[in-house]
């Protein structure tokens, strides 16, 4: 397993749609395990294609609970989403120093593939409906900076600029 590099705003992938994965193959295989180590080396709950430079559509997570073991999800989309909302503090592995709060809908559920090709089903509130929404937001290419108001981001850029020296 390596571990890979994690790009940072400014750099334009994270902007990008990702493209859907048509092959469940050993190349998706390697790079998912290469993502989870960089996510643990980061120290990060979750990782998104993207984020390590790799345009598809692919995220991993982990939020460290006992009855949800770390997963993959392959094209994951979001097919239902609670009326209920929910705000939570946030951060980016691409935005390291940065951290918000962010509204999002309490509940989600989720399909995709797992690592193995098959489809699966995920839902979760908490921390886990949190981070697919925020990993799944990365195959958009949008950021948790896009969900706050316009002048918490204002702040939050000049914040990053100056951190950027
Ligand atoms: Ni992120």
């Amino acid at each position: 397993m390596a571990t890979l590099k994690i790009e940072l705003l400014g750099s334009e992938v994270l902007r990008t749609r990702a493209a859907e994965i048509e092959q469940v193959d050993d190349d998706l295989k390697r790079l998912i395990a290469d993502m989870f180590s960089t996510m643990y080396r980061a120290e990060g709950v979750g990782l998104a294609g993207p984020q390590v430079g790799v345009s598809r559509r692919v995220i991993v997570v982990d939020v460290h609970d006992e009855e949800v073991p770390p997963f993959a999800l392959i094209n994951p989309r979001v097919v239902e989403s609670s009326a209920e909302k929910e705000k939570g503090e946030e951060g980016c592995l691409s935005i390291p120093g940065l951290s918000a709060a962010v509204e999002r809908p309490a509940h989600v559920v989720v399909e995709g593939l797992d690592a193995a090709g098959n489809p699966v089903r995920v839902e979760g509130g908490g921390l886990l409906g949190r981070c697919l929404q925020h990993e799944i937001d990365h195959l958009d290419g949008i950021l948790f900076i896009d969900r706050v108001g316009p002048l918490k981001r204002k702040m939050l850029m000049q914040k990053w600029k100056k951190q950027q020296g």
